[in-house]
């Protein structure tokens, strides 16, 4: 990325869901579904968000756009006038951020009404955004549905009429239809079938180039956004515990919990060793975290600091790019090849 603009500054973003009991509904503890996260995400890259199931990737995504409560820490968005919190909007500003951030689901059918034609689902978003001429709506998805690959006249008919794969171009039709910025893909390719998600990720990519989009690409799979992503971050337990571009993720993995995911991942090339880290157990609960460092109990490297000390996420430069990772015995290796984190400097 030559041009580093922030677009959007996270900084020690926490969302905590609280568990009620009983008739009373006391609080008697909290999902920990963002535990802490800082983020930047630079104007025009795609940055995938990857984890597995239940690790909080869906809730930062709704963090951003205000989906659910945020319990703390900020959300800057660059404005045309400058950076604001997001969480700090007035309603009318919020309407005017969520014109500009849009989110496309992994279930499009949450976005399209079946009662509705496509016009019909389409043209809502418009009509809330000022284009009061039905002439003008009609040309307007006219034109979204050409830009997604799917004829004009398809907006006469209704969502059951098609396929997983055209349903979700109509998904991305709609978010596309108020001129966004930036677009959170959450697991938007992860229903399809293989060739057909690699239909629909060609055409993110067209049209990311297109109209100078911004991608949060939030998926469980890493294979999707191998060649997709400039940056990643994998996140575990509300946490990121790695974060840099694809490139060095894949050729120089520092965290176990990033190569325990890579290894799940075939290989095209069987000339190609790998050596396979199977992950063992389940996500633990965010509502009741291991101590010390979150993955400690999957580990293969854990040792006893990392039972009782929680690492923090740190920058590097490796290889001549920022490489952020939270490890005690990568920090360690780190440090015995006289790799220090930058902020030591
Ligand atoms: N609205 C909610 N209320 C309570 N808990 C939630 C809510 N949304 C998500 N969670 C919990 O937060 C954790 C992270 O979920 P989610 O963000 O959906 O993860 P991912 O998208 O990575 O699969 C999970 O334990 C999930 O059960
Ligand atoms: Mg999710």
């Amino acid at each position: 990325m030559e041009n580093k603009e922030i677009l959007l500054k996270v900084r020690n973003a926490k969302t905590y869901f609280p568990i009620k009991k009983g008739v009373l509904k006391k609080t008697v503890g909290y999902v920990k579904a963002v535990d802490d996260i800082n983020l930047d995400v630079y104007r025009g890259e795609t940055l995938g968000l990857v984890g597995e199931s239940g690790c909080g990737k869906s809730s930062l995504g709704k963090s951003i756009l205000q989906l659910v409560p945020v319990t703390d820490g900020s959300m800057e968005y660059k404005f045309e006038d400058g950076y604001k919190d997001l969480r700090k909007l007035s309603r009318a500003e919020l309407d005017n951020a969520r014109k500009k951030i849009q989110i496309v689901f992994q279930d499009p059918n949450s976005s399209l009404n079946p009662a509705f034609t496509i016009f019909g689902s389409l043209e809502d978003p418009l009509i809330k955004f000022g284009i009061k001429d039905k002439k003008e709506r009609i040309e307007k998805i006219g034109k979204l549905l050409e830009d997604v690959n799917l004829p004009r006249d398809y907006m006469t008919r209704y969502p059951n009429e098609f396929s997983g794969g055209q349903r979700q171009r109509i998904g991305i039709a709609r978010a596309l239809s108020v001129d966004p910025e930036l677009i959170i893909c959450d697991e938007a390719v992860s229903a399809l079938d293989v060739s057909i998600q690699a239909q629909v990720l060609k055409l993110l990519n067209k049209l990311k180039e297109e109209r100078q989009l911004t991608y949060i690409f939030i998926t469980h799979d890493l294979s999707v956004v191998e060649f997709l992503a400039d940056r990643i971050a994998v996140m575990y337990l509300g946490r990121i515990v790695e974060l840099t571009t694809s490139e060095e993720l894949f050729s120089n993995t520092l965290h176990p919990y990033t190569k325990a995911l890579l290894s799940a991942i075939p290989i095209a090339d069987p000339t190609k060793k790998k050596k396979r880290i199977p992950l063992q157990g389940d996500v633990p609960s965010p509502a009741n975290p291991p101590s010390g460092c979150t993955f400690h109990p999957r580990c293969p490297d854990c040792a006893e600091q990392c039972k009782t000390e929680r690492p923090i996420l740190e920058e590097y430069i490796i290889n001549g790019v920022s490489h952020f990772v939270s490890c005690h015995k990568v920090k360690a290796e780190l440090a015995a090849k006289g790799i220090k984190p930058e902020a030591s400097k």
